[in-house]
């Protein structure tokens, strides 16, 4: 195929690809930093990022740069072998985790890192059963849906996976009520993304440490969304807004490796203590490829200071919101927002796409979602708040 034209490329993938999503009329060829270039010749200031996949921007130099020199090298060998990129990407996450997160498991996708997660938690308690929370979304392999109660998602994954129970997001009482000693884990989006950028008081939090010590029950912050960067702090994990909490497994995807796929569970001591050999096991997982996608992602942010950024920005943000008098609210931490208008947030995504801007909608109808590379700079706000102005 060597059609370029939006429509050629758009009717074969329609004839020859399964449907997913509902597509943007969009097709995407060429990326750097927060801009999209499209097969037309436009270009779109990208403040969704493939899904908050595009953490260090799109086509990051640096990570380009490894990729290419490790691809060179050697793309892929099994965890069977020792590997020099592989110790890097371990070494350099866990030097960022909050302790007492001290090891990894590196798999391949957001969902998988959190069957996993579960897994972990069921062998070092010997218990079945996970609590998660209403408007929790967790990836979309059995368990993993099973877990997940937002909208129409767990139908989808019929039948489910049994020994899941369901919490009211911000609610201690709830957890409280149902966290018997059969419950292996609590796990959470500490900040709700699809749900429509929904974030819990700091008690709660603190609330769900205590139960979990008080009842040996694991805590898993399924941070899929918001680590590696996306909140300002590396994780929630450890930071203020979520009173300084630390759970014992968190889970991380999307913009861990500047958009070559790879997940991974961050645990503790406490877990590694009960894992032994062959318990986990993955094909892709940990390869060299992804290894060095990782590496290099993580001294992106730091060379390029840009937790400091997203802080800045953020804050200028929310700031230049004030000026729009459409905003009701603005949700969520960081490039993890969630704006809040008295009208249908798709209407404001598609005015915004003509004026080729690409942001997310979320499952509450009136909150657009914004995802932005954490290189965003102040001028592109400015660019996106006369947009919302404009109408
Ligand atoms: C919070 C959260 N957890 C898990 C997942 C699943 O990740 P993946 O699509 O990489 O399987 C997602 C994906 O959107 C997510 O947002």
């Amino acid at each position: 195929m060597t059609a370029t034209a939006l429509s050629d490329i758009a009717a074969s993938e329609d004839q020859f690809q399964l449907a997913t999503y509902k597509k943007m009329q969009i097709a995407a060829e060429r990326g750097e930093g927060v801009w999209i270039y499209t097969s037309d010749g436009d270009r779109y200031l990208d403040l969704y990022g493939g899904h908050a996949v595009a953490g260090t921007g799109h086509c990051h130099p640096h990570v380009v740069k490894a990729v290419r020199e490790q691809a060179e090298q050697l793309l892929f060998y099994s965890n069977l072998v020792y590997s020099s990129a592989r110790a890097r990407a371990a070494e350099k996450l866990v030097s960022v985790a909050p302790a007492p997160l001290t090891k990894v498991f590196f798999c391949n996708s957001g969902t998988e890192a959190n069957e996993n997660a579960m897994r972990l938690a069921r062998m070092a308690t010997g218990r079945e059963q996970i609590i998660t929370f209403t408007g929790g979304f967790h990836g979309r392999t059995a368990d993993a849906i099973s877990a997940t109660f937002l909208g129409k998602y767990r139908e989808l994954g019929k039948p489910n996976v049994p020994g899941h129970l369901q919490a009211e997001f911000g609610n201690i009482g709830s957890v409280r009520a149902i966290a018997d000693e059969t419950v292996a884990a609590i796990m959470l989006e500490p900040i709700q993304s699809m749900a429509g950028v929904r974030i819990a008081e700091a008690s709660f939090y603190r609330e769900l440490r205590q139960l979990c010590d008080e009842r040996g029950i694991m805590l898993i912050y399924d941070e899929v969304q918001t680590g590696v960067g996306r909140t300002g702090e590396w994780f929630f994990a450890g930071s203020d807004t979520g009173d300084g909490v630390v759970p014992d497994i968190v889970t991380l995807a999307k913009a861990l490796g500047s958009g070559v796929p790879v997940g991974a569970c961050l645990v503790t001591d406490e877990i590694t203590s009960h894992i032994k050999e062959n318990d986990l096991g993955t094909t892709f997982g940990g390869g060299m490829l992804a290894m060095a996608a990782v590496t290099a992602t993580l001294e992106a942010i730091e060379n390029d200071g840009l937790l400091e950024n997203v802080k800045t920005v953020e804050a200028y943000l929310r700031e230049r919101l004030r000026d729009v008098e459409r905003v009701v609210a603005v949700h969520g931490r960081g490039f993890l927002l969630g704006i809040e208008f008295g009208q249908k947030a798709a209407l404001v995504h598609q005015a915004l796409l003509e004026r080729k801007i690409i942001t997310g909608t979320s499952s509450n109808p009136n909150v657009l979602r914004l995802l932005p590379p954490l290189c965003l700079q102040t001028a592109e706000v400015d660019l996106f708040v006369s947009a919302l102005q404009e109408g």
